[in-house]
């Protein structure tokens, strides 16, 4: 059975057109897409299935949920976009967040993602503790992705795969580089760099490297690092599942 989403009005659609447009324009403006696919992130990958808390709901724009520990920089991603919020108000935050990280992969080279929009504002921050942290192995990323959030293995090679864009920031995470030679180039470059081992200048995280040791999800790096074309259409539909969470 197909997905239910809910409808909304034709003027609604029309905002979304012009608010992709005014994303598009900001961020190569400002050439964010990465910090903004990262807080894109952020904002949905806090669901719990359990409890069905958290996830795709615009709670980020809240300071307290800005203050988690992993969240430390996207304050910046968040004021960028407010600037168009306010132009269009009728549009929620949750799925102008949803957007900007759909817009991001899309101005840098990626996939189209579908875009269903009617998500609600929820007016709590979601709770901490939620997000994956870097100094782990995949045991930790199955308890978030899949145990919490309900997603699968695919779904995390494939997410993994953002880390094809943008760097780490020493006042951040601590660490510093990117993951790969062009991070502001959408492409399957981070499953390559994985693959080829570590190397002077590039970054990557125990969560990264942790893939390459899980019988299941080595395969799918090798596929992915192969076949461009796969890592698009698996990325394409993971992030879509990511943004449509709860
Ligand atoms: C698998 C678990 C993950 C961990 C542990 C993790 C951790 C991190 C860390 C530590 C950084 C560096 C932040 C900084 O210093 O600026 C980062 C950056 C980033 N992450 Fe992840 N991440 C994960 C998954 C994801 C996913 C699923 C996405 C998107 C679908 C994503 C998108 C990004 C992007 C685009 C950046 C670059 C941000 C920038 O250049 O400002 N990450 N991540």
């Amino acid at each position: 059975m197909g997905k239910s989403y809910p409808t909304v009005s034709d003027e609604y659609l029309k905002v979304i057109d012009e608010v992709r447009s005014k994303l598009r324009d900001l961020f190569s403006e400002k050439s964010c897409a990465p910090l903004m696919l990262r807080m894109a992130f952020h904002s949905a990958g806090t669901f719990d299935m359990n409890s069905k808390t958290g996830g795709p709901f615009g709670t980020l724009r809240h300071k307290a949920e800005q203050a988690h520990g992993p969240n430390v920089g996207l304050h910046i991603a968040i004021d960028l976009l407010e600037p168009i919020k306010q132009q269009f108000p009728i549009i929620s935050y949750a799925d102008f967040y949803m957007l900007a990280g759909i817009v991001a992969v899309e101005v840098t080279g990626g996939p189209n993602i579908p875009f269903h929009p009617g998500r609600q504002d929820k007016d709590e921050p979601a709770a901490e503790g939620r997000l994956p942290l870097p100094n782990h192995g995949t045991e930790h990323l199955r308890t978030i992705f899949v145990n919490t959030m309900g997603l699968n293995d695919q779904d995390i090679v494939a997410l993994s795969g953002a880390h094809t864009l943008g760097s780490c920031h020493r006042d951040r995470s601590g660490m510093d580089g990117s993951w790969t030679k062009n991070p502001l180039t959408f492409d399957n470059s981070y499953f390559k760099e994985l693959l080829a081992g570590e190397k002077e200048g590039l970054v990557q995280l125990s969560t990264d490297k942790a893939l390459l040791a899980d019988p299941v999800l080595r395969p799918l790096v090798e596929k992915f690092a192969a076949d461009q074309d796969a890592f698009f259409a698996a990325y394409a539909e993971s992030f879509a599942k990511l943004s449509e969470l709860g």
